[in-house]
């Protein structure tokens, strides 16, 4: 480890590990009158930073690193899956960009029950029959109306990735080497990319020329070079080797949604978030607004009290997602109802500091005979004030674990996230019913929670994680533990987390989560299960004197680059 000061920089903490020749990890940056990228991988946040540097705003860079993303980090960066776009351009403008994967039109209701109605959770959430609709390469496209360079230009970082090469982190070689049997179930392509027959090690270099020929014909034909011709059959293709049911007309038709954000305000805080088809954004003002009830800032972060409130608030939350949230373009939206006072207040009466309130309180719990994860978030501002949060996914590790033969990449397996069976868990152990029921063209319910807070109408944090049903609750406590808290960014990102869901009843905690909350919460009837962590939380905090301080999350390969 070193310390390495770049113009500019008031800090940098750099870790350089040998085996990564040119792999630099950072960790946390303060800087002023320089934009900077927070991403999963430092490889990806630096094609981000090299955009910045050529002189684009800060959305050519989401886009930049989304692309490079989808080369180094392919256990969730993607060009086969779907994601949102949350931004705040420096003038006041706020919009977002809906880019969710859509089931194809012969996905329906059903299609993942046996002939005995029992659901199959193996039909969706592996190979072929659990692929959404791609949205990423349309929703890049719909980002150049805010950026200012060329697709040409924001896709070259990730075309020499993919043709040249890089050395692949210890955490991507460990998963590698955990997936080689499953990839190689699901694909008979033996050119593959992934597969070797020699345990993947750190520092190896990961060359996909497939990949990089895929994204030359996006770079040359645009968005048609991905939803027609050559990849586009080649995808269907790929479908035919299987049970797979993209067409070619599903591509053909895939739309992009700019949706209105979901605002709300929060202390001297004004949220700007994802609406549904995320519930990330509804479930974050319902958590914060019923926390804010109990005056959560009285007590100590992670303190028993505090913990409390805030597992009751999620409890409550995620019982109005399983019931009322899916695609809005299918279902009654009732978001303006669900975060409003009257309801929060209401639903808030049966807290009782005395005892676990039980989760058949507060939701219709459907019984369900016994039955018998990845995503990745990027923050970025740039010197002008633009900001983005961006959370796109595969869903699962590798999503389907499919391959598209001849064009490199792995497709989602975002099916799963529907309620595939009323009271069915999907992969997160979330349920839904009738609003998140699978039809035609509609877009699965995500937790996805791109986020930026504002003060005095600028950006203040711009947030979001990976997790699943846990993005929520996670984006939830870092904003807490920096609003209510005071804590500064670091240790809002880097704290144990917790998290709870409604269902199942058990509440999750990291391993390093103060013993003496779980006891106390154990006496109170909650029951805690340990999990080895809670996200991978990207965070930007702008001060009023414009002092930007930026951290990538440590428990991953996450990394921040500067301008
Ligand atoms: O949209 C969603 O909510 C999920 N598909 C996200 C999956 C995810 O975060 C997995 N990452 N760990």
């Amino acid at each position: 480890m070193k310390n390495i000061f770049l113009a500019g920089a008031l800090l940098v903490c750099q870790f350089s590990w040998a085996q990564y020749t040119d792999i630099n990890i950072v960790k946390e940056v303060k800087v002023k009158n320089k934009g900077v990228v927070v991403s999963a991988h430092p490889l990806a946040s630096e094609a981000g930073a090299k955009i910045l540097k050529m002189g684009g705003n800060a959305y050519d860079a989401v886009v930049a690193t989304q692309y490079a993303l989808a080369v180094v980090y392919p256990q969730a960066g993607n060009i086969g899956g779907g994601g949102f776009l949350v931004g705040v351009k420096n003038t006041g403008e706020k919009f977002t960009i809906d880019y969710r994967e859509t089931a194809p039109a012969k996905a329906s209701r059903d299609m993942y029950l046996d002939k005995k109605g029992k659901a199959n959770t193996d039909w969706s959430q592996n190979g072929r029959l659990a692929v959404g609709v791609p949205g990423s390469v349309a929703g890049f496209f719909a980002t150049l109306k805010y950026g200012k360079l060329p697709m040409k230009k924001l896709i070259q970082p990730a075309i020499d990735l993919a043709e040249k090469g890089f050395a692949i982190t210890e955490q991507e070689a460990n998963l590698l080497n955990v997936h080689q049997e499953i990839f190689q179930k699901h694909n008979a392509s033996t050119s593959m990319a992934f597969v070797k027959n020699t345990p993947w090690k750190a520092g190896d270099i990961l060359v996909q020329k497939e990949l990089a020929n895929t994204l030359k014909l996006i770079q040359q034909s645009g968005a048609k070079g991905f939803y027609e011709g050559k990849t586009a059959d080649l995808l269907v293709s790929e479908m035919k080797k299987g049970n797979g049911i993209i067409t070619l007309d599903d591509l053909k038709k895939y739309k992009v949604v700019e949706r209105k954000a979901l605002e709300f305000d929060y202390k001297d805080n004004h949220i700007v978030s994802m609406p549904l088809p995320s519930s990330g954004g509804l479930l974050l003002a319902q958590m914060l607004k019923m926390s804010g009830y109990e005056n959560l800032e009285k007590y100590q972060q992670n303190s028993a009290q505090a913990v409390q409130i805030m597992i009751e608030a999620e409890r409550r939350a995620f019982a109005d997602r399983a019931e009322y949230m899916g695609d809005p373009d299918f279902i009654e939206d009732k978001t303006a109802y669900l975060i409003s006072d009257e309801y929060l207040r209401n639903r808030w009466k049966s807290f009782n500091f005395n005892k676990a309130t039980p989760s058949s309180e507060v939701g219709k719990i459907i019984p369900q005979p016994k039955e018998s994860t990845e995503t990745t978030h990027i923050s970025v501002i740039d010197k002008d004030g633009n900001a983005a949060a961006v959370t796109t996914t595969l869903n699962g590790l590798y999503g389907s674990k499919v391959v598209v033969s001849g064009a490199g990449f792995f497709l989602n397996n975002e099916m799963d996230d529907f309620s595939i069976k009323p009271g069915v868990p999907n992969m997160f152990g979330a349920v839904g019913g009738e609003a998140n029921s699978i039809q035609p063209h509609k877009r699965m319910l995500s937790s996805m929670t791109p986020t930026i807070l504002l003060k005095n109408g600028k950006p203040y944090m711009v947030v979001g994680t990976p997790g699943g049903t846990t993005i929520p609750t996670s984006v939830y406590q870092s904003i807490v533990n920096v609003v209510d808290f005071k804590q500064n960014a670091n240790i809002s990102v880097n704290a144990p987390k917790f998290h709870h869901q409604w269902l199942p009843e058990t509440v999750m905690a990291e391993g390093n989560f103060p013993a003496t909350t779980i006891s106390e919460l154990a006496a109170k009837g909650y029951i805690f299960e340990k999990v080895r962590q809670l996200g991978r939380t990207e965070m930007i905090l702008i001060d009023d004197n414009g002092n930007i301080h930026a951290v990538a999350d440590g428990r991953g390969d996450d990394s921040v680059a500067v301008e």
